[in-house]
């Protein structure tokens, strides 16, 4: 197994008898989602999905990926929360953070569409400057506003640039797969396009064309990911197994959550695994937060936020528990070199290497966090390869979909992102919101 549960910093807050109590009702939770009964089960596609893919369409994603290396040197990923979040944590989590600053023979690949900010866009029009670009705009739904704005700009660039029939071999479409604008507008236009699967939503996506070219594209190995997918898939279906670490996660996290830890913060010590963290907040708190419920979900790196977030987990509320993520095996070693000077006096870890310390600081913060006060699930990760990747990815989903029907809420719905959208609509004067404007207006007047 590429991952496992340690249970060690979690001992002196759970006992053995709450985690028998409330693992009956995961089991059920897992069974409930197996036979496809239970709230959202329209949703569900994502479940088997590391087997059950289309295998023409995961061929032509390769197809396409290679074409796309060799048409451009800037690949533009357009999409929002779920329709960009996975293909960057795992572009970043596999190769780097810092991945279009690699030696490559592979695009540079930047992110747009995900904000309403015209300082980036402008910043990255400017990057494009002289550059040969292809895009992916990717929008199950292909109305949302951020990556609609950002594909007016990017389509008109590549035609003026390239003319239209240019632009046509540049751009690449992830949609729904018959209904919606966005597939019409592309079939329309000559677009390749690709399919978000009706019964896959945004946030459960990665393992489809929405996480696949982008990561494809940046020279990881899809077939490795998936396959890492498909036997967490095997590994935790066995609802009667002794073992099975996703029952066992989503069982403490609602332990934590009943006992008032109300906050879950996930922990990395690589700066690579910002973005995961960033797609697994989403993924939690978008399935979970709802019907005034839910693990409010944090992340923080360390060490890094040790010297910020550090004091605030050390002393602060305590609300928390943390759930670290492990990466046993570094991929590179890198020796602290001795200094003669010794200034900083530190020539007592000469010799080690980085990694060494790095752990050995996660320990010293493990055991900190739990005199604190703080429970800390350890989630031993074997590596950063593609393979784990994927692995990890089906790990949480699963997770998290037996922990919603353990906090008893729909998983697999987002109904509070609407909220905001309708507001802007009508204060930014859509047809057929003009009463709602008035009454938004009145409000803000009187604030
Ligand atoms: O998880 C979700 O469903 C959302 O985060 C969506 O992915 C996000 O809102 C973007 O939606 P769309 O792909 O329809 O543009």
């Amino acid at each position: 197994m590429a991952l496992h549960i340690n249970d060690t910093f979690i001992k002196s807050f759970v006992r053995a008898d709450e985690i028998k109590h409330l693992m009956p009702f995961a089991k059920s939770a897992l069974s409930t989602l197996q036979a496809g009964t239970g709230t959202g089960n329209d949703f569900l596609g994502w479940l088997d999905l590391p087997v059950n893919y289309d295998k023409e369409e995961f061929a032509r994603i390769g197809l396409a990926a290679e074409k796309i290396k060799k048409q451009c040197d800037i690949f533009v990923v357009i999409g929002i929360g779920g329709s960009y979040l996975g293909a960057r944590a795992a572009i970043e989590f596999v190769k780097s953070p810092l991945y279009n600053n690699l030696k490559k023979d592979t695009p540079d690949i930047y992110f747009a569409g995900n904000n309403i900010s015209s300082t980036a866009l402008t910043e990255l029009l400017s990057i494009c400057e002289g550059r040969e670009i292809c895009i992916n705009v990717i929008s199950k739904s292909g109305t949302t506003t951020e990556p609609a704005i950002a594909f007016r700009v990017f389509k008109s660039l590549l035609e003026n640039k390239y003319g239209v029939e240019g632009a046509k071999e540049r751009i690449y479409v992830t949609t729904d797969r018959a209904r919606g604008t966005l597939k019409h507008f592309s079939d329309e236009a000559g677009y390749e396009t690709f399919v978000v699967p009706d019964d896959v939503g945004g946030r459960y996506s990665v393992l489809t064309a929405v996480g696949l070219l982008p990561i494809a594209v940046a020279g990881i190995n899809i077939a490795a990911m998936m396959q890492g997918a498909a036997d967490a898939r095997v590994a935790y279906t066995d609802v009667s197994a002794d073992k099975n670490d996703v029952l066992t996660y989503a069982t403490l996290r609602n332990i934590f959550a009943r006992k008032g830890k109300s906050t879950e913060i996930l922990v990395g010590y690589e700066p690579y695994m910002l973005m995961l963290n960033e797609w697994w907040k989403q993924l939690y708190g978008e399935s979970e937060g709802k019907d005034h419920k839910g693990i409010m979900p944090a992340s923080v790196i360390f060490s890094t936020d040790l010297h910020s977030l550090g004091q605030y987990i050390q002393d602060g509320g305590r609300h928390l528990f943390e759930t670290v993520i492990n990466i046993k095996d570094p991929g590179v070693s890198f020796e602290i070199p001795y200094d003669e000077a010794n200034v900083d006096g530190l020539n007592f870890i000469a010799g080690k290497t980085m990694d060494d310390v790095n752990k050995t600081a996660m320990l010293a913060t493990l055991i900190a966090h739990n005199d604190g006060g703080v429970p800390n699930i350890l989630l031993e990760v074997d590596d950063r390869t593609a393979y784990s990747f994927g692995y990890l990815v089906y790990f949480f989903e699963l997770a998290c979909a037996v922990s919603g029907y353990l906090l008893g809420v729909n998983p697999f719905d987002q109904p509070g992102v609407e909220a905001y959208k309708k507001n802007m609509f009508a204060l930014l004067g859509k047809p057929g919101y003009e009463s709602m404007k008035e009454t938004l207006e009145a409000r803000i007047k009187n604030a």
